[in-house]
């Protein structure tokens, strides 16, 4: 059973996806994927950190032959809280005409999704698509519409599963929401 509360420094945080529910929709998830690449080798891309968790829970349900890589996306960051991404760090491998699915953790004003996959369709992917484990629908702020989504969530501050507040939270098991 979850917790029903977490402190993670001076916040508290309210349990919102339990565990069980994310494994059931990572089983539903892998099988949309595999149906979708069968026989074509895919390399799945997780973006660290956040990703790192919901990447490798999804790829171990995979009993295709697909690869693994991760990158880093690399920011600035100015006067904004948040920095602006300026490009994609470590993508060693060669993608192109490679069926290729980017793996997020949460897409939330979506400038992540929309920097990678203008970068990485530079590389001249056979395909490519993405996949995240959160979507905050509201909080959009770029055209950019992900492939797979584990859950859609309202536009609240969450941590667990690979989401980090301030650098902590993200070895929680369940997702957990700001308490407001
Ligand atoms: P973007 O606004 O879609 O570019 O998201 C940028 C990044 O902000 C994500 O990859 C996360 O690392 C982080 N982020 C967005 N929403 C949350 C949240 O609710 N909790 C923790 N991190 C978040
Ligand atoms: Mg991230």
């Amino acid at each position: 059973m979850p917790k029903p509360e977490v402190v993670i420094r001076d916040k508290t945080f309210i349990v919102k996806i339990t565990s069980n529910a994310i494994q059931s929709r990572i089983s539903g998830l892998a099988n949309e994927i595999e149906t979708d690449y069968i026989n074509k080798n895919p390399i799945i891309i997780g973006v660290l950190t956040g990703a790192a968790i919901f990447t490798c829970d999804v790829f171990r349900r995979l009993s295709m032959d697909c690869e693994l890589t991760f990158i880093r996306v690399s920011s600035y960051s100015g006067t904004e809280s948040t920095g602006k991404v300026t490009g994609v760090i470590g993508l060693k491998e060669n993608i192109k005409n490679r069926h290729v699915l980017i793996f997020e953790d949460i897409v939330d004003s979506g400038e992540t999704a929309v920097h990678l996959l203008k970068e990485l369709q530079g590389h001249q992917p056979a395909s490519l698509k993405l996949a995240t484990a959160l979507f905050k629908p509201a909080a959009l702020k770029h055209r950019v519409e992900p492939d797979y989504v584990g859950f859609e969530v309202e536009p609240d501050f969450l941590v667990g599963y690979g989401l980090d507040y301030d650098g902590l939270g993200r070895n929680l098991n369940d997702i957990y929401v700001l308490k407001s």
